[in-house]
C-alpha cells in the first residue's frame, strides 16, 4: 500500500491572524513562482481563533486545516472548550490530539485523549494522535511500554473503518523543540512498533492504511533523511513550520523521498 505522505504543521501558540494571513500570502507567493510538488498532502493547524484567517488566506491552495485541540462533549457547560462540530465549521479537517503538551504541561490522562479521539472521529474530523516517550521514559526501556499504552487508550472509543481517516503521530517528548531529533533507527523502530499494535488492534488492512507521522525537531536540514525511512509518512512539524519557506522545504523532501 502506498500511503501519500502527509505534513501538518503545529503552529502552538503562534501567529495572530495577522500572522496567520501573511504565512498564507509567503506560502501562496512562493507557490506561485514554484509549483507545490504532487503526492504530498499539506496541512497546518493554527490556534482556535486564527483557523479562519488561515482558511481564507490559504484559500485555492491544497493545504487543508487542523485545530490543535477539541472538547470531547458536542455542546454544553464546559467554559473555554471547542467541540469537533465547532471546528469543522471553522474549516478544519483534521485536529491534533494528545500533543505531548497537552498531556504534561495541561495534564491530559489517556482516558480523555481517548474520549477525544472518539469525538473527533464521530465530528467528522480526522484524529492526529500523538504519542511519544519521555528521556526518562527512554532511558529506563520503557519507550514501547509508554507508546503501546497511549496508542491502545487513546484509540479505545473507536473502531476505525478504514486506515484513512486515523493518523498517528509520533513524537518522542525528548526531541520536541529541543533540537535534538531521533535517529533514523530509532525513529523506524519505534514506527514499526506503532504500526505493528495497530495491527493487533484494529486488523492490518487498516494499519497498513494509517499515516504514522514523525514529529520532534524536524527541520529542512534533516527532514528529507527521515522521510526516506519507510515506516515515515510525513511529519508534525512545530517551530520550523512557522517559516513558510522551511515549511515548504520539508514538504518538497516528503514528497521527493516517497515520489
Ligand atoms: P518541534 O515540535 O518541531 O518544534 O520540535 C513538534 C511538535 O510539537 O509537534
Amino acid at each position: 500500500m502506498t500511503r501519500t505522505p502527509l505534513v501538518f504543521g503545529n503552529w502552538k501558540l503562534n501567529l495572530t491572524r495577522a500572522g496567520a494571513r501573511a504565512w498564507c500570502a509567503a506560502f501562496r507567493e512562493q507557490a506561485q513562482s514554484e509549483p507545490l510538488p504532487h503526492g504530498v498532502w499539506i496541512g497546518i493547524a493554527p490556534t482556535f481563533t486564527s483557523l479562519d484567517a488561515a482558511r481564507e488566506g490559504c484559500a485555492g491552495l491544497p493545504v487543508l486545516l487542523g485545530a490543535q485541540n477539541l472538547h470531547w462533549e458536542p455542546s454544553g457547560a464546559f467554559t473555554g472548550e471547542v467541540s469537533a462540530e465547532m471546528l469543522r465549521e471553522a474549516g478544519a479537517t483534521h485536529v491534533i490530539v494528545g500533543h505531548s503538551e497537552r498531556r504534561h504541561i495541561f495534564g491530559e490522562s489517556d482516558e480523555r485523549i481517548g474520549r477525544k479521539v472518539a469525538a473527533a472521529r464521530d465530528g467528522g474530523l480526522i484524529p492526529i494522535l500523538c504519542v511519544g516517550e519521555t528521556e526518562d521514559e527512554r532511558e529506563a526501556g520503557r519507550t514501547e511500554d509508554v507508546i503501546e499504552t497511549q496508542l491502545r487508550r487513546g484509540l479505545a472509543g473507536i473502531t476505525p473503518r478504514s486506515g484513512a481517516e486515523l493518523v498517528l503521530a509520533y513524537e518522542p517528548v525528548w526531541a520536541i523543540g529541543t533540537g535534538k531529533v531521533a535517529q533514523p533507527p530509532q525513529v523506524e523502530e519505534a514506527h514499526g512498533f506503532l504500526r505493528a499494535i495497530l495491527a493487533a488492534a484494529t486488523g492490518p488492512g487498516i494499519a497498513d492504511d494509517a499515516r504514522i507521522l514523525y514529529g520532534g525537531s524536524v527541520n529542512a536540514g534533516n527532514a528529507a533523511g527521515l522521510a526516506r525511512l519507510s515506516e515515515v509518512d510525513g511529519f508534525l512539524v512545530g517551530g520550523a513550520s512557522l517559516d513558510p519557506a522551511g515549511f515548504r522545504k520539508i514538504v518538497a523532501a516528503a514528497a521527493a523521498a516517497k515520489g
